[in-house]
């Protein structure tokens, strides 16, 4: 009797009490995927459609659309005031053929400069209808979201108005943008879904192996579509390729990497890195996160040792200069690791998370490998975003919001410290032990 009562208290606190030992453990129903959404245009051929901002350089910004006729003006009217623009932007347009099918006009234009934390109204082209979007702010607090693996289904709807709820500054996505593989038409419906997100905050995106789409003969050229639609701010940077790059904002020093660029020792890639990381400067920009789509730390089933040549290559990089996080998608997954370095904790090493659980139409990588790595903190495969809220010079919260049916709950979150400021991190000795070894 003493026994069954027992068991029955744990029973009720495990299901009560411990949803998270029971989803951990597999007990809960996981999120099935969720349909893909096709948005389609209203408006007429020469309308804006699928625009989108990103950052260029410290006070600009790219407004990114595309038209379905070719004889529309690549010129984006802006100011602080609704529908009283006092300026005006020139930019060009670009368009590409994958087998059978040929673009839109895709129209890119620079404006600025502009002020941190300020408004813009702005309009497209000459016509149609405006938009407005917010600068990030010059300094401290920042908040960014980030999204990997988005997708266009149900799910991907519901993470991105999850995202809209609440306010932020930055979007950032470590790749797997469509998931268009191949059927071009599909980066034009994902251009309209995400337009309502991605014309009001800027969109920093990477590369995923969506959006590689070459086709043995047919479509030898990589990331045709994603570099016409998407291209990002590399040169600002001294890279010179679209597929790695970075950029500072509100005192953070944001890198990109390419998961499926050459990342050797001898690589373009390698050498920007190591170059660009040499730049930072603590003092201006205390906080360094990297982005880059295949994890280099992952337990889940899916996608297992796929970033390890990459780890190998650029691990110590990003050790000896304290890099404070490092984000991947790739895996459908959500995990956060502790801090690592060479598959050991280690205090002066990133902290690792995988957050490609946006909605993609693939589902859920549903398997982590068991027992569980003492690295490993946490780790749960659902839909859902991240948020890194960094308050100050030393202080950041991130966390995890996974999608209920209707509403999003914060599963995970923990407080980091800035590497920047960690004495131990910065013995002389251990540095340039760690600079000969490189
Ligand atoms: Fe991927």
């Amino acid at each position: 009797m003493e026994n069954f009562s027992l068991r029955a208290f744990f029973l009720v606190f495990t299901l009560f009490l411990c949803p998270q030992l029971l989803r951990s453990h597999g007990f809960i129903s996981r999120q099935p995927p969720r349909p893909v959404i096709f948005t389609q245009h209203n408006g007429s051929d020469s309308d804006p459609q699928q625009v989108h901002i990103s950052l260029v350089g410290k006070d600009h910004m790219r407004v990114s659309w595309v038209t379905e006729a070719k004889q529309t003006k690549s010129i984006v009217e802006y100011g602080k005031e609704s529908r009283r623009y006092n300026a005006v932007a020139t930019g060009e347009h670009t368009s590409y053929k994958y087998f059978f099918y040929s673009s839109g006009e895709i129209h890119h234009v620079k404006i600025g400069p502009l002020q941190p934390s300020t408004t813009y109204f702005y309009r497209c082209g000459g016509s149609g209808p405006e938009f407005s979007f917010r600068t990030p702010p010059s300094g401290f607090p920042i908040e960014f979201v980030v999204v990997g693996d988005l997708g266009q289904t149900e799910w991907t709807a519901s993470t991105l108005a999850h995202v809209a709820s609440m306010d932020y500054d930055v979007f950032l996505l470590p790749g797997d943008l469509s998931y268009a593989d191949t059927q071009q038409p599909l980066w034009d419906t994902f251009g309209r879904l995400v337009e309502p997100y991605a014309t009001t905050r800027p969109w920093m995106v990477t590369e995923g192996n969506h959006e590689i789409e070459i086709i043995p003969i047919i479509h030898s050229g990589g990331f045709t579509s994603y570099n016409a639609r998407w291209p990002m701010a590399y040169e600002e940077s001294g890279s010179t390729s679209n597929l790695y790059y970075s950029f500072d904002v509100a005192g953070t020093h944001i890198i990109m990497l390419g998961s499926y660029a050459e990342f050797s020792k001898s690589s373009a890639q390698y050498k920007w890195l190591e170059a660009d990381l040499a730049k930072v400067d603590r003092t201006k920009t205390p906080w360094i996160f990297v982005l880059l789509h295949a994890p280099w730390y992952n337990t889940n089933t899916a996608h297992k040792g796929e970033g390890e040549s990459m780890r190998k290559a650029m691990e110590k990089l990003l050790f000896r200069a304290r890099v404070d996080v490092v984000f991947a998608g790739h895996v459908h997954a959500y995990e956060r690791f502790t801090r690592v370095y060479n598959n050991a904790e280690n205090q002066c090493g990133p902290v690792y998370v995988t957050i490609g659980d946006g909605g993609n139409r693939e589902g859920l990588a549903l398997k982590f490998k068991n027992p569980p790595s003492p690295l490993s903190l946490f780790r749960e495969a659902s839909f859902g975003h991240g948020r890194l809220r960094v308050l100050n010079e030393t202080h950041a919260n991130w966390s995890w919001h996974r999608n209920n049916d209707s509403n999003s709950v914060v599963a995970d979150q923990v407080w980091l410290e800035s590497l920047s400021t960690s004495e131990a991190c910065w013995d002389e000795g251990l540095l340039s032990l760690l600079k000969d070894e490189l």
